[in-house]
């Protein structure tokens, strides 16, 4: 067996110890004779597994009981129309256009009511995070929407946006877990899982009580409302059973690890090592503005399309996978998630002193 380093910006690279675990269970599920995968999600062995995952993740962000956790499906991408149909009850929304994926959202936003773009970054191929201390916000808005870590281009909020006492929504796809949060400061925070938790195929949201109601938008189906998902406890309908067991994995993992504040360490130090090389490089260079740059996917460029490709196919033939940018932007892209260790990032840096000698 030869596993590479995978840098791809999702589904993404996952604790191995958490992958042997799984296939250590894949036949045989602790006694059950079954898989998970084969197993009803009204089995007790599967509502312990679910109930599990749900105590854990609570325990490890400080979920206070005002918020309910849902698993659910349809990927982020989903939640771009849920918040919307649960929450315009003013049909009215604010939203901090700092990529793609927050631009998603606030068209899928407009097909159900009033979608501002409060700020953008968009006038420098979004290498940045708007200052958010005193925006516009819309005396009627129903909430703010943030994408707190952009994916494509590797930006981060390092201070959450001044709502001025509205809602705060944020798509949390690619930062998930990555450090400690203050929950409390949230409406919603959820994600899609298949960057630092788990396989494609689950969403989690994170939604404060009085935000789960019965008052939708008028047409709102039954399996967008989140409170058929809270009163059901996310088992409404079958639930991606099996994705669901190996997030509750990987959050034992992280607590195993030490939680969320050695996350955040174990992501600094790496980011560090990768950061401080583009910074005194003479080939490559970061793409981010320093004060806004991600610790869970850093671009960079080499300024010269050709070499950018010489690049990621020499690097992939040395075991460096899924290294090309976005085919939005273009150059590299490392995306470095909990699960990559600290080597896979020290041996690329070594490949690319390497790649910087031959080719200067
Ligand atoms: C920040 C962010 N939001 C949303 C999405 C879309 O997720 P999905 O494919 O699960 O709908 C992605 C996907 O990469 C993402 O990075």
């Amino acid at each position: 067996m030869s596993r590479v380093y995978n840098f791809s910006a999702g589904p993404a690279v996952l604790p191995e110890a958490v992958l042997k675990e799984a296939a250590e269970e894949m036949l045989d599920y602790k006694g059950t004779g079954m898989s998970v995968m084969e197993m009803s999600h009204r089995s007790k062995a599967y509502e312990e597994i679910i109930n599990e995952a749900e105590a854990d993740l609570r325990d490890l962000i400080g979920i206070p009981d005002n918020y309910k956790v849902l698993f659910l499906q349809g990927g982020a991408s989903t939640q771009f129309a849920m918040i919307p149909m649960n929450l315009m009850k003013n049909k009215v929304a604010d939203y901090i256009i700092t990529g793609q994926w927050a631009k998603k959202a606030f068209k899928e936003a407009q097909l159900y009511g009033k979608a501002n773009a409060i700020a953008s970054s968009e006038d420098k191929v979004f290498s940045y995070i708007p200052d958010c201390s005193d925006l516009p916000i819309s005396e009627d808005a129903d909430y703010v929407y943030i994408c707190e870590n952009n994916t494509i281009y590797g930006t981060k909020y390092k201070t959450l946006p001044n709502t001025k006492g509205k809602t705060l929504v944020a798509d949390v796809s690619s930062c998930f877990l990555s450090e400690p949060v203050d929950i409390t400061k949230y409406g919603i925070m959820y994600g899609g899982v298949q960057k630092n938790i788990g396989p494609a195929g689950v969403a989690i949201a994170i939604v404060r009580e009085d935000l789960i109601t019965d008052d939708v938008l008028p047409g709102t189906p039954t399996m967008l409302r989140y409170k058929i998902h809270a009163d059901n406890k996310s088992l409404y309908n079958t639930p991606p059973c099996y994705g669901i067991y190996i997030c509750g994995k990987v959050f034992k993992w992280i607590k195993s690890m030490g939680g969320l504040e050695a996350m955040k360490e174990h992501n600094e130090k790496k980011a560090a090592i990768l950061y401080d090389f583009l910074d005194q490089s003479k080939l490559f260079k970061g793409t981010v503005r320093k004060e806004d740059r991600s610790l869970m996917n850093v671009p960079f460029v080499t300024g010269n399309e050709e070499l950018d490709a010489k690049f990621v196919k020499e690097a992939k033939a040395a075991g460096f996978e899924n290294l090309k940018g976005h085919r939005t932007v273009g150059g590299m892209r490392a995306s470095i998630y909990n699960a990559m260790p600290i080597e896979g990032v020290e041996k690329l840096v070594a490949f690319m002193k390497e790649f910087e000698e031959k080719n200067l």
